[in-house]
């Protein structure tokens, strides 16, 4: 019997685990018994984090006094919950990433306003998109979907790409926008769009606009910017399919990431490669995870992703 993804059989499947590498406002300091304990630009927090079955490494003591705690609201920690906040914590604060400065926050979805784990992707698409500038001289279009408060947009246009971001929450861009004035780089080429990502792929399809990198990283559940209902299991294969037109002649890369839903890598793998399959380059896929900061720490899965690379950069 044949075993198709067996990644004994088949090394160049196996799974990446990529984690976080080169921050110095980010640090995962610790997790066990259900939390995670955390530092963000200088300030430590502990959060539900259902996968940390073990113990914690530290003692009780640095887990004392956090400057914000996320109190679940549920038994199996998945849903609602709250911040329990210091009073000495500002509303927002700034953070660092490769020269680039942006705004943290506690949100209610009990993350801060950016995704350290995604920095494995900003980086990759940063090393193609220098390589296709060093090659051709040109700056790479890239469509950032689903782009939330616009990190890998920053990254992107800093390594030389052309950004289009888009995203259907309001607030979203808003927030993207001050992380664009808070970073310096108000004078950057980035297009920031609310609108929902289906509405505005069959948009740009339609007028012929074409990308070489697209990277996406669809929720669960959402709504677009006119109340288009969004779920990632009946609708995720369509969009795929749609945006495959949109890239150009000469692309580089498509990502793809999700958090929050009960699948493997795999069925993100499966689904990139076969979309993608005739345009030939490579398929790699794997778990986004954060790492406890000391030799040996324990890694903590934060969301599965599949990114298609093209064979050539030129
Ligand atoms: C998981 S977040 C993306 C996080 C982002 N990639 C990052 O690393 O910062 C999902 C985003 O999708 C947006 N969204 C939800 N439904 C949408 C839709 N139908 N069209 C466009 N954006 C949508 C939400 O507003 C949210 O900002």
């Amino acid at each position: 019997m044949t075993q198709h993804f067996d990644s004994s059989q088949h090394p160049h499947h196996a799974p990446l685990i990529l984690t976080p590498q080169g921050w110095h406002d980010y640090r995962l300091l610790d997790s066990g018994h259900g939390r995670k304990l955390e530092e963000v630009g200088g300030y430590r927090f502990i959060r539900p984090e259902p996968q940390a079955f073990w113990a914690p490494h530290l003692p009780s003591q640095d887990w004392a006094e956090p400057a914000g705690v996320f109190v679940s609201g549920s038994r199996d920690q998945d849903e609602g919950g709250k911040w329990e906040l210091s009073p000495s914590l500002p509303a927002e604060w700034s953070v660092n990433f490769e020269d680039i400065r942006f705004l943290a926050m506690p949100t209610p979805f009990r993350h801060f306003g950016f995704f350290p784990e995604q920095s494995r992707h900003w980086q990759w698409c940063a090393d193609l998109i220098k390589a296709r500038i060093k090659a051709t001289g040109t700056r790479p279009l890239m469509l950032n979907l689903f782009g939330y408060t616009g990190v890998a947009s920053l990254h992107a246009a800093k390594a030389g790409a052309e950004v289009t971001h888009v995203d259907s929450s309001k607030k979203a861009i808003a927030q993207g926008f001050a992380n664009r004035d808070h970073a310096e780089m108000t004078d950057a080429p980035i297009r920031y769009i609310t609108e929902d990502a289906r509405s505005f792929v069959a948009r740009e399809l339609r007028r012929g606009r074409r990308y070489d990198g697209i990277i996406l990283d669809p929720p669960k559940y959402g709504r677009g910017a006119k109340g288009e209902i969004w779920r990632l299991e009946d609708d995720l294969a369509d969009l795929l399919a749609a945006i495959k037109p949109l890239l150009s002649d000469q692309p580089l890369f498509m990502v793809l990431t999700s958090y929050a839903i009960r699948a493997s890598f795999l069925s993100l793998h499966h689904l990139m490669a076969d979309t993608l399959q005739d345009l030939g380059g490579f398929v790699s896929s794997g778990e986004l995870a954060i790492a406890e900061d000391r030799p040996h720490g324990r890694c903590l899965g934060q969301a599965i992703f599949s990114r298609w690379q093209a064979e050539t950069t030129l």
